[in-house]
């Protein structure tokens, strides 16, 4: 799907896929996907439209989720020095990592017809000289013959402490057993779920980062494709 060569890194909630990924990027002068932010972008549209997380997807939702995903009108910056998004023309850089956004990110992620909505939007990243995309089915559905797949892992523990300090680093409240207790949920429902279930794909390294610093896991994941740069020479 594509023909520059893209880093796929899939993994749970808060186990580093964001900051590694954006380092490596960084550092290879690569583009970078955040496809969590799509999901994440048409949930605030959900939440906007008073949807509730019980709510069930009837067919109705299901042509909403659809109609969002193919009118979104999103611009990703991040040349600000920071992360800078926009919504419909309206900043949504700080909602968007809200806890309950990502909650129902995850809800409505479930829905085939939404995930097939977003594909080729995703895909658009792929531009020379290289792409490293995170999510849950980089490696599985979205980037299939990516020369490099990782399945970046830690203890749930672990991940809640990184995001406990992450969300009072901007200025959120959080609260550790909540988000252990909601970071458990959403592994048991993006693992379970019909549609590009979280898991390694074949071919995938299984890097746990739960002992290691974010440098560390950085350099992991540049040694791993230097190897796969030098043997297949892309
Ligand atoms: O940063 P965190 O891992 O908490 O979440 P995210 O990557 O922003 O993704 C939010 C939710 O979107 C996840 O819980 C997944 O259910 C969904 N998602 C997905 O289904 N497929 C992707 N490629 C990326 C995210
Ligand atoms: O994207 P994902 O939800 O997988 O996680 P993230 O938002 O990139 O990372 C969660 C937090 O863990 C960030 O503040 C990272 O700096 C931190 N962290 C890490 O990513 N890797 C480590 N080995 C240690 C800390």
């Amino acid at each position: 799907y594509s023909t520059v060569p893209v880093i796929a890194i899939d993994g749970p909630t808060a186990s580093g896929k964001g900051a590694v990924a954006q380092a490596v990027a960084a550092h290879l002068g690569f583009h970078y996907l955040d496809s969590g932010a799509l999901y994440r972008l048409v949930a605030l549209l959900a939440l906007d439209n008073n949807w509730q997380q019980s709510d069930e997807l009837t067919a109705d939702k299901i042509s909403e989720l659809v109609h969002w995903a193919n009118t979104l009108n999103a611009v990703f910056d991040v040349e600000h020095g920071g992360e800078y998004i926009l919504l419909n023309n309206i900043e949504v850089s700080a909602r968007i990592r809200e806890e309950a956004t990502g909650n129902m990110a995850s809800k409505i992620a479930v829905c085939q017809p939404l995930r097939a909505a977003l594909l080729q939007r995703q895909r658009d990243f792929a531009q020379s000289p290289g792409l490293v995309a995170d999510g849950r089915d980089m490696g599985s559905v979205v980037f299939p013959n990516a020369p490099l797949k990782i399945f970046l892992n830690a203890d749930a523990r672990v991940r809640a402490e990184r995001r406990y300090k992450q969300l009072i680093g901007k200025g959120f409240s959080a609260n550790m057993s909540d988000l252990l207790h909601d970071l458990q949920a959403r592994d048991a429902r993006d693992m379970s779920r019909a549609h590009a279930p979280l898991k390694p794909v074949e071919g995938a390294f299984v890097l746990d980062s739960s002992s290691l610093t974010l440098d560390e896991t950085v350099k992991a994941v540049l040694d791993l494709y230097a190897a796969v740069a030098d043997s297949t020479a892309v």
